[in-house]
This record gives structure tokens, C-alpha cells and sequence, in this order.
């Protein structure tokens, strides 16, 4: 199993929910840094990430989704629950990293929950 916490308003969040299963794709050492710093503040719903890095995808080995080179750490995931946040229930210094007044369309801390995608790894490997 593995968790990620994910704003509810992400495009992530939306791809989850047309399709459960999902794959985790870590780094190596040396790996192109611009990768991570583009695609974690980028939005999916304003752009193909995949294109405009040039990434290659890679055919699965058990889940619909692809893996991806660059990328070679994969874990397959089959999403087996999600939970929202509530945000009052955190404690109140954390609550600063939910502002209201930030719209979910904003990257970074916005106004959003997360939610806790439980996932249950069903293949992991290291591509060539
Ligand atoms: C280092 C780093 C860590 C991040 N961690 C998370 C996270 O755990 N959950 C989340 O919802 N967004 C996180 N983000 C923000 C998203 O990666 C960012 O909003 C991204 O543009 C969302 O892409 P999407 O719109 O295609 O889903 C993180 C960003 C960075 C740079």
C-alpha cells in the first residue's frame, strides 16, 4: 500500500476519478531535475506535460497506465480508498496551509482539502 495526499481540485484528483489506477514514477540520481520542477507546478488541465517534456512512455505491466522512462522507479497502483481532510479538525497552526481565500485553481497551498488516496501497489520495478 502507499499513500498520496492530493487537493481535491487537482487535475490529478480528476484523472483518479475516471480512472482508479495510477502509476508513481520516482527519479534516479541524475535524473533531469527540470522534470519534477515542471511538473509539479504545472496544471494538467492547461497542458500535456508529457509532450512538452518529450517524456516516453512505457507499456505497463498490470495496470492501464503507462510508466515512464525518465522516470524509471515505477510502482503500479490500483486506488482502493480515498479520504478527504477535514480541514478543522487539524490543528489550528496548520490550518494556515488551507487558505480560503485561495482558489482551488491555485497551485501551491490553496483553499482545498487534501484527500488521502490509498493505493494498493500491484507491480514495482526499476525499468532498464
Ligand atoms: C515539491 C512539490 C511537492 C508537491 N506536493 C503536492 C502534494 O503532495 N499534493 C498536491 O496536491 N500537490 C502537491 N504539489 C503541487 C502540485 O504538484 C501542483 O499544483 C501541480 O501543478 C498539480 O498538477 P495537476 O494540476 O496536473 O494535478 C507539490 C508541488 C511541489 C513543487
Amino acid at each position: 500500500m502507499l499513500t498520496a495526499c492530493i487537493r481535491k481540485g487537482r487535475h490529478t484528483m480528476s484523472l483518479l476519478r475516471e480512472n482508479s489506477e495510477f502509476t508513481i514514477n520516482v527519479p534516479r540520481e541524475g535524473s533531469d531535475k527540470k522534470i519534477l520542477g515542471y511538473c509539479g507546478s504545472r496544471f494538467g488541465r492547461d497542458t500535456d506535460k508529457i509532450a512538452d517534456l518529450g517524456l516516453t512512455l512505457v507499456e505497463p505491466q498490470v495496470v492501464s497506465v503507462p510508466a515512464i522512462e525518465e522516470m524509471p522507479l515505477t510502482l503500479e497502483c490500483r486506488m482502493l480508498y480515498m479520504q478527504p481532510q477535514v480541514i478543522a479538525d487539524l490543528k489550528p497552526e496548520e490550518q494556515k496551509w488551507y487558505p480560503q481565500d485561495k482558489p482551488s485553481t491555485a497551485g501551491g497551498s490553496n483553499k482545498d482539502e487534501h484527500i488521502t488516496v490509498y493505493g494498493e501497489i500491484v507491480a514495482a520495478y526499476l525499468l532498464d
